[in-house]
């Protein structure tokens, strides 16, 4: 149940401040390489319980972390509303029939139907619960509407964002209802994650900057909100953390609002402005750029300044975004026990 992670999420008193990484069962662990190698491919050991269990436990038992996160993607929600999704080595994720027009869209699973065909997510979750120490929460997560629509009318990661920007100026009828059409599926889905155990939810909104600030609460934010407030009143012990990437101008600008419990700062963004801003009425999550785990003295450095910050604030310490494959181990390591000394003082 990870009280503690759980607690410092709500905005309670622990006695330290909890750490853990995103992406942490990825590529940098040489057991992760292991596992996945036996599954395939990495939609295969999302498509395995067992597996994917193990993976997401990797972490926790290696590293130290207070929090494991869910090992899944973002993108087996439009895979399960029939989108086709396929990772092609070296170029990432990929979608065969983007979402062109409403025709496409309509043919699209939605709701609880396409929820209830995640079945080994939820299956994944019951087994880490199981097998997870009491003392440690598990991450459960979701990609926001804005970031799930990206791929699903580009049909793969994009630099310009050209199409769904197209689409947003031209034509946002047929945005808004792809991105309510998601927001419904992924309220039933983080629902049914928080059946299955999870203890908290986080809501990834990666491609965030794309949107600029004038449009920003109208295409992600407020469909992020939407599924906190579902949540929020039907699991109101269940902490949410919106982890938007890039949204620095969105913070300074005050117009943060919603019904959850934990803001994650990226590392682009200033820790220092966003306890400012927002940090009187939000738990901070955050914000070491990732790279610099690349040097203890790189890390032990941020740690310091992040933890000097945000004295008397709350706060959980996290990466600004995922871990990159060529870490060593040994200085993820080193990061979680700098973050146990530093705020255990
Ligand atoms: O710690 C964890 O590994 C947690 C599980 C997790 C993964 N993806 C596993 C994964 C989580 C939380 C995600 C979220 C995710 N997936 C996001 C949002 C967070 C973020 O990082 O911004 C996004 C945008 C995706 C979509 C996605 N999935 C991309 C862009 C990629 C990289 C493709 C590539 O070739 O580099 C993936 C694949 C992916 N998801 C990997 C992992 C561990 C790497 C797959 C592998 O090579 O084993």
């Amino acid at each position: 149940m990870g009280k503690i992670f759980v607690d410092a999420c709500l905005g309670k008193e622990t006695p330290y401040t909890p750490v853990w990484m995103m992406r942490q069962a990825g590529r940098y662990l040489p057991e992760y390489m292991a596992v996945r190698a036996k599954a395939g491919n990495f939609l295969n050991l999302c498509h395995d319980p067992k597996k994917a269990c193990e993976v997401t436990l990797q972490p926790v038992d290696l590293i130290g972390v207070d929090a494991a996160i869910l090992f899944s993607d973002i993108l087996v929600i439009p895979d399960e509303m029939g989108m086709n999704l396929s990772f092609v080595k070296g170029e990432g994720p990929k979608f065969s029939d983007p979402i062109k027009d409403q025709e496409d869209l309509d043919r699209l699973i939605g709701g609880d139907k396409a929820a209830s065909k995640l079945t080994y997510v939820y299956d994944t979750i019951k087994l880490v619960k199981e097998k997870l120490a009491d003392d440690k929460a598990l991450i459960g997560f979701t990609g926001a509407p804005w970031t799930l629509a990206t791929y699903m009318i580009e049909g793969q990661g994009t630099k310009t964002y050209n199409i769904c920007k197209k689409m947003m100026y031209s034509n946002p009828e047929l945005l808004h209802n792809i991105l309510a059409k998601v927001t419904e599926v992924v309220k039933f889905y983080m629902e049914k994650q928080i059946q299955s155990g999870i203890d908290v939810v986080q809501i990834f909104d990666s491609w965030a900057a794309a949107i600029e600030l004038e449009k920003y609460n109208e295409f992600s934010w407020k469909y992020m909100v939407e599924i906190a407030e579902y949540l929020k009143e039907r699991y109101p012990h269940i902490p949410i953390i919106m982890f938007p990437k890039g949204v620095a101008p969105f913070i300074a600008s005050g117009r943060v609002y919603g019904n959850f419990d934990v803001f994650g700062v990226d590392w682009g963004t200033s820790m220092k402005m966003a306890k400012e801003k927002i940090g009187d009425r939000y738990v901070l999550q955050g914000n070491m750029e990732p790279c610099r785990l690349y040097s203890k003295e790189a890390t032990t450095i941020c740690v310091e300044t992040i933890q000097e910050i945000m004295q008397g604030k709350r706060h959980i310490f996290n990466l600004g975004h995922g871990i990159l494959p060529d870490v060593p181990v040994e200085n993820a390591k080193h990061f979680i026990s700098e973050c146990q000394r530093v705020s255990k003082k």
